[in-house]
């Protein structure tokens, strides 16, 4: 097999949020150990960067951080802050046993209304903050990254003199939020197209990309921030996060090798080990993954229906558009119910180890139907009754 080489002008850098945007959504506090568990899990995935929390928030995030940054082995470890002195050096601290992997993140707003209502400061006061925070931050770590909350409601002119000015003050990511999930795919391509063109000194960041999915497009947005020549993905595992979300790295990770020939970039996540972070992550956050969440909800790879059924114990690729060992599930499910048909109903009889004439299979399939009327559901034991009662009848 011929395997084409990958170009550096291609690499996606998976920067997770986990840990500080996604236990940012009520409900979804997250004990010290969980996160020292979880943080070594993106690690071990290929997660390129991971936001261990908000160091300045409390006494138990700058533990978080800080320890996450002692254990981590291979990623890069960010913590969030304003651009506020107190907020960078108490964030420098948190992430300096990382040492060279060790990344300071900052955010202030700069959309006209979060300017006017919640900072109380004009646009040029916003750019003085920031440069000054970048440069501080600049004198610790060598790994800056500054967000401009609210970017996509912000005025483009500004967006391109601030980026400018960060990115001249040491910036070496300059991340564009979606963050009221506000934008389209169309827009946020062209939004981050246009700055990359219009910044001068653009070719000395990485931009990235960060989007919320209160309009259900968080990742659309995020797969379209790439055609405009972001190069850094921020998402969340199971896409927790402020509100309805963050884009999902599962789906993320996955639209992009399963999609290739549209979205040709590369990253370094092994997705067999998808399924497993959302469980682990549903569970210490006890947030229940939805039945028909893409990738890894319990219905990603079940299938009910007869015609669906019959098609895919065919050839599972008429409805599977990838295979659920890659994104590590043992095998995808045939759910029997009342749309089942009778191949798949065969199937199971024989996966039981049942073997019976073509008359018992007819009038065990016309009752599982009866039941499956009366039933959602039809578990094995369901089968094994209906097969047991059929074999006593036949004997009688
Ligand atoms: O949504 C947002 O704007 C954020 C920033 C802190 C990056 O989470
Ligand atoms: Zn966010």
């Amino acid at each position: 097999m011929t395997t084409t080489p990958k170009s550096e002008k291609d690499r996606v850098f998976i920067f997770d949020t986990t840990l500080r945007d996604g236990e940012q959504c009520p409900g979804a506090t997250m004990t010290f150990e969980e996160k020292l568990e979880i943080a070594e899990m993106l690690d071990d995935m290929g997660v390129d960067i991971i936001e261990a929390g908000f160091p300045i928030s409390s006494e138990g995030d700058f533990e978080a951080v800080h320890e996450i940054a002692k254990r981590s082995k291979k990623a890069v470890i960010a913590g969030l802050g304003r651009v506020n002195p107190k907020d960078i050096d108490r964030c420098a601290e948190a992430v300096k046993p990382a040492g060279d992997r060790a990344r300071v993140h900052m955010v202030i707003a700069t959309s006209p209304l979060h300017m006017r209502v919640k900072l109380n400061m004009t646009p040029e006061q916003v750019i003085d903050a920031s440069v000054a925070g970048v440069t501080r931050a600049r004198n610790m770590v060598s790994n800056v990254e500054w967000s401009a909350e609210d970017a996509t409601r912000s005025d483009i002119d500004f967006l391109c003199r601030i980026t400018e000015a960060v990115i001249k003050a040491g910036a070496t990511t300059v991340n564009l939020p979606d963050t009221v999930g506000y934008t389209t795919p169309e827009e946020y391509t062209r939004m981050f197209r246009t700055i990359r063109e219009r910044v001068p000194n653009s070719d000395q960041a990485i931009f990235s990309v960060h989007c919320h999915n209160d309009l259900g497009m968080a990742v659309a947005n995020t797969l379209a921030g790439l055609d405009g020549g972001a190069r850094q993905i921020e998402c969340t595992i199971n896409g927790i996060g402020e509100r309805a979300g963050n884009a999902a790295l599962e789906e993320v990770v996955m639209a992009i090798n399963v999609r290739n020939d549209k979205f040709p970039y590369w990253n370094n996540i092994d997705p067999t080990t998808l399924t497993r972070a959302s469980k682990v992550v549903s569970a210490a956050t006890s947030f229940p993954v939805q039945y028909n969440k893409a990738i890894v909800g319990r219905n990603a790879f079940a299938h009910e229906s007869g015609i669906h059924q019959d098609g895919v114990l065919k050839d599972a690729s008429t409805y599977e558009i990838m295979t659920p060992a890659s994104v590590g599930l043992k095998h995808s499910s045939i759910v029997l119910g009342k749309h089942s048909g009778r191949h798949a109903f065969v199937h199971r009889l024989e996966e039981l180890g049942y073997k019976l004439g073509k008359n018992q299979i007819e009038d065990a399939f016309i009752r599982m139907k009866a039941l499956a009327d009366r039933k959602k559901d039809i578990y094995d034991e369901d089968i094994e009754a209906l097969v047991d009662q059929e074999i006593i009848q036949a004997h009688d």
